[in-house]
């Protein structure tokens, strides 16, 4: 984890104020209220990068919802990404012919997401679709659809409403771009 003194040396450019995000995750919000009017959907959080998102969107759904969380680790230090994903266990509750949002901070090459989507069908759920705050669209093609997209972003590291540099900066209210990295 960095120090202050690195956090310091770091900086952050602005992506999306505060108040683009809110306006975003309320057309988010009503747009599930709308497309699930009809059932009682759960919602699972991608720990922990989901938790901002999650507790903004939870709270701009108008209908009935239940919450879970999961969680995912992508070994991965700082920026580096590499495939190993080793995904929590399931919720508690039984997901069988439940409709469930798998709720993301942000899907890059989606292997993450990927990873947590398999593990939850396995629970025969009736249906299963995607919210994720960011979605970075230069990554290579996803092999699931992405219903709810908050913002699509260039291939930036992205910090902030819940993500993270090294565990740090997920306090931040905006999104905003590291532009200047330990090598
Ligand atoms: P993916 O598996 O490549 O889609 O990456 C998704 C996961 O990597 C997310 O759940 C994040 O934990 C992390 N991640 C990917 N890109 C970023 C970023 O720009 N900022 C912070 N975390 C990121
Ligand atoms: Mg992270």
């Amino acid at each position: 984890m960095a120090d202050k003194s690195s956090l310091e040396m770091r900086k952050i450019d602005l992506l999306y104020r505060r108040d683009e995000i809110e306006e975003r995750v309320l057309e988010l919000g009503e747009q599930i209220s709308r497309d699930y009017a009809d059932t009682t959907p759960i919602l699972i959080g991608a720990l922990k990068g989901c938790f901002v998102f999650m507790a903004d969107l939870a709270r701009a759904i108008t209908i009935p919802l239940e919450i879970e969380f999961i969680s995912a680790a992508s070994y991965r230090s700082g920026t580096q990404q590499d495939d190993t994903i080793a995904v929590g266990p399931s919720p508690m509750v039984s997901l069988k012919g439940r409709d469930v949002i798998f709720v993301e901070g942000v899907v890059d090459s989606g292997k993450t997401a990927e990873a947590i989507i398999q593990r939850l069908k396995i629970n025969e759920p009736n249906s299963i679709e995607v919210a994720t705050l960011l979605h970075k669209t230069e990554s290579s093609s996803l092999s699931f659809p992405l219903k709810y997209v908050g913002f699509e972003v260039a291939n930036l590291f992205v910090v902030g409403y819940g993500l993270d540099y090294s565990q740090l900066y997920r306090n931040l209210n905006f999104i905003g771009h590291v532009s200047e990295f330990d090598k």
